[in-house]
């Protein structure tokens, strides 16, 4: 049994199918998603057919809710409220339902999955400092919990204190831990990564190792980014793809 944790797809079919197949490499058994499959890339209807499909446990996103709005959000930006409006025209009337019946947590095991802060999941926070992972800590009830919104993989740790970790094999395991610890993984994006590597992220917890990794995998960004212009989509979504920004 291997977890595979994904989320922030976006849109983008390339990334997506190009995680999957890294996902069978990886002997991953179960996949999770952590939301955001519409919004900013080309193909939202494909993505949310792909992710159903896989029947795996999906928690909502801020751009899955926004879509089934029939306005848009006043503080997105000028690019993501183009993206959302398009997403919204592909969609079908049963997608739309999907997605507003995605719940906003999932617990299992020892892990919860969550796309923004336990602090309110949904006022949709980000969990970018140290700080605003205590807060969200103190919502936290497993061990682990796996979470997305900022696209930037990221690890905190809780033991007295909370501190950031380096995303490379976490040893999780909790035999070998000293102290009650609990962990708060961002898994990055399949579909818009932000943190300077173009590539795709997401994450593989193995039980039985008790080891989380960060996964990340190269796709066919031109193609993504040539859809991009394909469908009237702002240039610059599809450029930012190609410097993970
Ligand atoms: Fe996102």
């Amino acid at each position: 049994m291997k977890y595979g944790i994904f989320g922030d797809v976006h849109s983008n079919l390339e990334a997506l199918e190009a995680v999957l197949a890294d996902m069978e490499d990886q002997n991953v058994t179960h996949p999770l998603c952590i939301g955001d499959l519409v919004g900013y890339n080309a193909n939202p209807s494909e993505c949310l057919e792909v992710v159903r499909a896989l029947g795996c446990p999906v928690v909502r996103g801020n751009h899955d809710e926004l879509v089934t709005h029939a306005q848009n959000p006043v503080a997105f930006s000028k690019d993501a409220k183009e993206a959302l409006s398009f997403s919204r025209q592909q969609l079908s009337p049963a997608h739309l339902n999907y997605l507003r019946r995605l719940p906003f947590t999932h617990m299992e095991g020892p892990l919860t999955l969550v796309h923004a802060s336990l602090d309110g999941p949904e006022n949709w926070a980000y969990v970018s400092t140290r700080l605003e992972a205590q807060t969200s800590f103190f919502y936290q009830k497993t061990n682990l919990c796996f979470i997305g919104h900022t696209h930037r993989p990221a690890v905190f740790l809780k033991e007295k204190e909370v501190r950031p970790v380096e995303f490379r094999k976490v040893d999780v395991h909790p035999e070998r831990l000293k102290v009650a610890r609990k962990f708060l993984f961002n898994v990055g994006s399949v579909g818009q990564p932000r943190d300077g590597d173009w590539r795709a992220a997401y994450v593989t917890y193995d039980p039985h190792e008790q080891i989380v990794d960060l996964r990340r995998v190269g796709y066919e960004v031109d193609k993504a980014a040539a859809k991009i212009l394909k469908a009237g989509l702002p240039d610059s979504l599809a450029k930012r793809l190609f410097k993970g920004e």
